[in-house]
């Protein structure tokens, strides 16, 4: 097709090649080609139905362009720069297929509203893969901690040593988060899934459409309510560059910490060879490459959100070729959050192994215990804040003759305070202190087997 067949009459030469590639995006939305194809099969059977066309050249676009899908599918379909976009493209080679026909495809109907309705039907079948790929990772997630509810893991505050924790409760820590990630892409899907087919260039159109016939066809659960908005409105591409900005800020401190968890200061988990990478010059590494790269591909997923941000900030309704710059932003981050989520879950099952015996040891050789000292005191009616300071001054005497709270003898406890009896030593043991947070949503055994069960129905809603 030529630039003067593309256009209306009024143009009378064709354009500069520069041009012609830098206004194409066939490049990239080819990406849309089967949300396209289904979207002109609804227009075209709206058409019919309504009788804006007839019954039998409904049917002929309907079948010619399950012709050009299967081209497609089978990989012979080729388009070129000169066909400018996906949409343009199948219109075109629909007509070499079933003829003039093929022109009245593009009857009632802009490209405007075309591209619209393309991309979110794209971001609609997104959604339910990211969200898809969300359970299976929070299942790997309840798996390891339904195996490690005794495991302790020492517990951070400032990243220094605050207080001991239950392996599971950590891990459902990112299950919440992953939940919210969840619950935030079914909603934003409430936007996204809303019709703006039939809202022509900007201000619908002069034939007796049905645009609720359409939508409905195309599983659209509403149309929007003014043709302007409908055209223009690229806020559900914003929402959920941000559900994905907040996925990836959670798959990106999950793998910091992974990454020092596996590193020699920590030896918390062993990377398996099947998840870890080497180095080309030193013999002894095994590298975290994965966590490394989904937190450095997180940038992007951001940087993303950034650049829709400032390219609505300033255009004037309605419809304005910036709009174009919206597909690559959507189809990299939905990739890379794939790619992440997809990665992250293999680490999970099968590349990490937390070495419980270092954990064990982890949680003895600190002062993670103090606060349930001064909690001991508390409990038998000395005040808090005067036991806090005491534990203190016992703290800082262990420090000075490097001992351990636990080594210190009965003698020693009792001239600090008449109120300890021997059963301090249980109470500060690592497993009595994480057992002892049983208040609700703590770490506490009992809570964690009610959040276990939470997160289990959770995970069937
Ligand atoms: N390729 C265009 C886009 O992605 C399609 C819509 C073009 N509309 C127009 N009025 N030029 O936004």
């Amino acid at each position: 097709m030529t630039q003067q067949q593309t256009w209306s009459q009024r143009f009378e030469s064709v354009l500069h090649p520069a041009i012609a590639r830098f206004n194409a995006s066939i490049n990239f939305d080819i990406e849309l080609i089967e949300y396209d194809i289904t979207g002109s099969q609804a227009h075209a059977k709206m058409l019919a139905h309504t009788g804006i066309i007839s019954l039998e050249e409904g049917e002929k676009l309907v079948s010619g362009l399950e012709q050009v899908r299967q081209e497609y599918r089978q990989g012979n379909f080729h388009p070129g720069i000169d066909a400018e976009d996906v949409h343009f493209a199948v219109e075109r080679r629909l007509t070499e297929i079933i003829g003039d026909v093929g022109k009245k495809l593009h009857t009632a109907r802009s490209r405007n509203d075309q591209v619209g309705t393309d991309t979110r039907l794209y971001l609609r079948e997104q959604i339910q893969q990211i969200r898809q790929q969300l359970r299976d990772f929070q299942a790997v997630l309840l798996d390891i901690a339904e195996q490690n509810i005794e495991t302790l893991i020492p517990g951070y505050t400032h990243l220094q040593r605050a207080q001991p924790l239950s392996l599971a409760h950590h891990l459902l820590a990112y299950f919440q988060m992953t939940q919210r990630d969840w619950e935030r892409l079914g909603d934003v899907l409430r936007r996204v899934n809303i019709s703006p087919l039939g809202c022509g260039a900007l201000a619908g159109t002069t034939f007796p459409i049905d645009r609720h016939y359409s939508a409905q066809l195309l599983n659209f659960d509403a149309v929007y309510e003014n043709s302007l908005d409908g055209v223009s409105d690229r806020d559900f591409a914003i929402e959920f560059l941000a559900a994905s900005s907040l996925i990836m800020v959670h798959l990106s401190r999950l793998s910091e910490e992974v990454i020092f968890w596996a590193s020699e200061e920590f030896r918390f988990v062993i990377l398996k060879d099947s998840c870890a990478t080497g180095s080309s010059i030193m013999p002894q590494k095994k590298n975290p490459d994965v966590p490394e790269l989904v937190r450095g591909k997180t940038g992007r997923v951001f940087g993303h959100l950034q650049a829709l941000l400032v390219m609505m900030k300033g255009l004037p309704l309605a419809y304005n070729k910036d709009l174009q710059e919206d597909k690559e932003a959507l189809f990299d981050s939905v990739n890379t959050v794939k790619a992440c989520l997809e990665a992250m879950t293999i680490l999970l099952r099968e590349g990490l192994e937390f070495r419980t015996q270092r954990l064990a040891e982890a949680v003895c050789e600190d002062f993670s215990n103090a606060t349930d000292v001064a909690d001991y005191l508390a409990a038998k009616g000395v005040p808090f804040r005067e036991a806090y300071n005491l534990v203190g001054k016992v703290v800082k005497t262990c420090i000075a003759s490097q001992k351990l709270l636990k080594d210190l003898s009965l003698e020693e406890w009792k001239q600090l305070h008449t109120a300890f009896e021997t059963d301090i030593y249980a109470a500060i043991s690592p497993r009595q202190v994480v057992a002892a947070r049983n208040s609700y949503g703590g770490t506490g055994f009992s809570q964690i087997s009610t959040a276990l069960s939470h997160a289990r129905s959770q995970m069937t809603t």
